[in-house]
């Protein structure tokens, strides 16, 4: 980090000492600074003579008094709280009086390390995320006793720098990790339940919510022991379940399985294995019937039309459907609408419940043939994405059947157990209740939370904007399935979420 922070002041024109223990250690930073400009000389985004500049303007040393003259000192050390004192210990001593001293702290308290020195005023922390060249957020804390100035010195540094700084207080995790690693931990917790596989939360959370890569790629990318740190690090001050360590991930790093670095964390990382690639379901469109009207029949009779799938809807062409899916616009609607369409339905039609809020083994029981009914769910009724949720009392090959029936309408097919949320709801509507609450709380505004996830996580679009274009009775609905099947209160929705309800207002 602290290289990636140098070559960010650097390119911004500014004079930069890199301070490191020792010539070794200075010299792989020197190497990360050639490699990253190197790069960015191969895909012409920059010149040799621009190239030369920005390292010629970056002293290295291994003393600290080099930092004499300096007007903001930036730490990078490892995430150890005796070390980082240490350190300021001796930045304190070396560095000017009007100097700021700035953390990039990802989780540590900046109050812990500003009232260790002898000037508490002037520490402030500067959370960059990690590759620091690239990502575009810049969280700046401010603890209860740094000065407004200097603050807004550095707040003002970083706009010059190109990046997008967003100002908050000294929480752990600060917006992105507490938003991030809550959702992240859910996840963990999720695969531990047996709730779905690794490789099904992966694709629901990649293709169905749209986010870059899925939970589990990403904590092997981030590194488990990092994930663990930091978690420990939020829950030390929040003591919400939500961020109590996944049992599995304490084990998976005890076991040094710490993701992409050391081989096997989540997956396993063997170059010589071949990629596996995903078995698309062969077979001709099946013959489909919904029931029910609405904007789901509507989108199923599209997706039918898409896979050239023959779609009936009257009650007589019922008899000769492979799947039929109950498409109504409420559970109470529905339930009567499948358990009629379960005496027309061949034998061995799968019936698949759409409507039910939280689980669908009532509407399975109803239908009189709980062991051929499943529940679905499509999270974005225009996208590519099906969760398939088997009850207690699906049988195993009706479920397989439906996930391959849907298969052959060209949908990504994902399975789960018969849980409130099937998979993509139950991981992103906390997260977004999450938002809700942080935002409820006054740490930070719509803009910075939204700011923090797009620009620090890369999520296509800030969980402010993902509650207004959901739909914040969605939201609620959700969330109170959520949180009457499992009583977590981390899971009811916030105030500020029920209270725009009520109003019908969105949250901007
Ligand atoms: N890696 C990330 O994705 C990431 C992202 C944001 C913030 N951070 C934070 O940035 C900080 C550094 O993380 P990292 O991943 O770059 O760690 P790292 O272990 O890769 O690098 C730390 C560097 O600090 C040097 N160092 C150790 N003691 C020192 C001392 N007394 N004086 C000068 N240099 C010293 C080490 O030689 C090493 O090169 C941590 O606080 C971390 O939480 C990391």
């Amino acid at each position: 980090m602290g290289a990636g922070i140098a070559e960010v002041l650097a390119r911004g024109g500014l004079a930069v000492v890199g301070i490191e223990v020792n010539q070794d250690a200075l010299e792989r930073g020197r190497g990360h600074l050639e490699n990253s400009t190197g790069r960015a000389v191969k895909r012409g985004r920059l010149t040799e003579d621009a190239q030369r500049e920005i390292l010629g303007r970056v002293a290295l040393s291994t003393d600290f008094a080099d930092l004499g003259d300096c007007d903001l000192v930036i730490e990078a050390v490892p995430e150890r709280l005796d070390l980082k004192r240490k350190v300021f210990a001796e930045l304190d001593r070396v560095c000017r009086d009007d100097a700021v001293l700035a953390t990039n702290t990802s989780s540590l308290p900046v109050t812990d390390i500003a009232v260790s020195t002898g000037r508490p005023t002037k520490i402030v922390g500067v959370h960059f995320f990690n590759p620091a060249p690239v990502m575009k957020l810049v969280e700046v804390i401010a603890t209860v006793l740094t000065e407004p100035d200097a603050v807004t010195r550095v707040a003002d540094l970083v706009r010059s720098l190109g990046k997008t700084p967003v100002t908050i207080g000294d929480r752990a995790g600060f917006v992105a990790n507490r938003l991030l690693f809550g959702y992240l931990n859910q996840a963990a917790s999720m695969l531990e339940s047996g709730h779905a596989t690794r490789d099904d939360i992966d694709t629901a959370m990649k293709t169905g919510a749209g986010l870059p890569m899925g939970p589990f790629t990403l904590m092997d990318l981030i590194g488990l022991d990092t994930c663990l740190e930091v978690l420990d690090a939020i829950y030390a001050e929040s003591r919400d379940r939500r961020h109590a360590a996944s049992p599995l991930l304490r084990e998976l790093v005890t076991a040094g399985l710490l993701g992409r670095k050391s081989g096997r964390g989540f997956y396993t990382y063997d170059k010589s294995a071949a990629e596996s690639a995903a078995e698309a379901a062969a077979g001709p469109a099946p013959v489909v019937g919904v029931v029910g009207v609405g904007p789901l029949a509507d989108a199923i009779a599209a997706l039918c039309d898409r896979a050239g799938a023959e779609l009936r809807d009257s009650a007589a062409g019922l008899a000769g459907c492979e799947l039929i899916i109950e498409a109504a616009e409420d559970a109470e609607a529905g339930r009567a609408l499948l358990s009629a369409a379960a005496q027309a339905a061949a034998p061995d039609a799968v019936l698949a419940v759409t409507s039910a809020d939280g689980p669908v083994i009532g509407q399975a029981m109803a239908t009189g043939r709980p062991a051929g009914t499943v529940g679905l769910h499509l999270p974005d009724p225009a996208g590519t994405l099906a969760e398939v949720a088997a009850t207690v009392a699906t049988a195993p090959e009706a479920a397989d059947r439906a996930a391959d029936l849907l298969g052959r309408l060209g949908l990504t097919v994902v399975r789960c157990r018969d849980r409130a949320g099937f998979i993509v709801d139950a991981l992103r509507f906390p997260y977004l209740n999450d938002a809700a609450a942080m935002l409820g709380a006054g740490y930070a505004d719509a803009d910075s939370i939204d700011a923090a996830m797009t620009l620090g996580c890369g999520y296509p679009t800030g969980p402010i904007a993902d509650l207004d274009r959901l739909g914040l009775d969605r939201a609620v609905t959700v969330l109170n399935a959520l949180h009457t099947e499992t009583r977590d209160p981390a899971l009811a929705p916030v105030p500020l979420l029920t209270e725009h309800v009520t109003a019908a207002r969105p949250l901007r």
